[in-house]
């Protein structure tokens, strides 16, 4: 079940939220940046192509289109991509070297139709530059973000995601505690190398995020977050390096999992 909102003028959001039995919920966004040559941020979960597309089609018509910023190459992330770029011969897919390189070992990207973008490297989309940036945290090599000089939003990709009971459309609507322990404990299964990362190496990190002053926090996996909690969202991943490292559960665990689950089917 996806659904969408705007988050900004010309942003729109596209979510779902993605079940993690006996722990909570985790959104999956998308975005569309609307204006003269209109970008959409990351294509959805490969289990929800046609729920994705129809949430798509609900905010833009996606033969409008023109280009796709691939924040990285997760099954969260490339859902819709083939059959967009089917669908539309003018899109071009923002990436990098190694997001080709990752992509070839499953669903090729077309070469003629990448446009490579480094960290700290820019580009202008219509009436938007974007700047690509590699967030402090992320858990695939080929991650890149962006900030959007247009809007000022800075968009993270898996960056600042949180596990939470109930997602609403405003991450400022979660209770500190509650985006707190969210956003770590999504860090440390996301990113487990946080816990052997040194501290000041991190804060240095996180002090550039600081320093870019973002008047929003797009993040792949938070509800929009308005500016003024840039301070809160920094201070979970500075804490997230002493938390509990995360162990899934084990066979007899899963197994009584399991059948909890049966028997819930069963009186539902
Ligand atoms: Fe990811
Ligand atoms: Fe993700």
């Amino acid at each position: 079940m996806m659904n969408t909102y705007t988050a900004a003028p010309d942003i729109e959001v596209l979510t779902s939220s993605f079940p993690i039995p006996g722990y909570g919920v985790v959104p999956i966004n998308s975005f569309v940046l609307k204006g003269p040559e209109p970008l959409l941020v990351d294509t959805g979960a490969a289990v929800q192509r046609e729920e994705f597309m129809q949430a798509l089609r609900s905010v833009i018509d996606p033969a409008d289109l023109r280009w796709l910023w691939l924040t990285h190459t997760d099954f969260d992330h490339i859902g819709s991509l083939h059959q967009l770029l089917q669908e539309n011969p003018r899109l071009r897919v923002i990436t990098t070297f190694l997001g080709v390189g990752i992509m070839g070992l499953s669903d090729p990207l077309p070469l003629d139709r990448v446009h490579f973008v480094n960290p700290g490297e820019k580009i202008t989309v219509g009436n938007r530059t974007l700047t690509a940036v590699k967030p402090p945290v992320f858990d695939n090599p080929s991650t890149t973000g962006f900030h959007d000089d247009r809007s000022g939003a800075l968009f993270s990709s898996d960056c600042f995601g949180a596990l939470l009971q109930q997602v609403p459309q405003n991450a400022a609507d979660i209770s500190d505690r509650d985006l707190r322990d969210g956003q770590v404990f999504w860090a440390t299964v996301d990113s487990p190398w946080l816990h052997k990362v040194d501290r000041g190496a991190l804060a240095a990190e996180l002090n550039g995020i600081r320093r870019m002053a973002p008047t929003m926090v797009l993040s792949s996996h938070l509800p929009a977050a308005p500016g003024h909690m840039v301070e809160r969202l920094l201070e979970s991943l500075a804490v997230a390096p002493g938390s509990q490292p995360f162990v899934g559960p084990n066979q007899a665990a899963f197994e009584e999992m399991l059948k909890q689950m049966t028997a819930a089917a069963a009186t539902a």
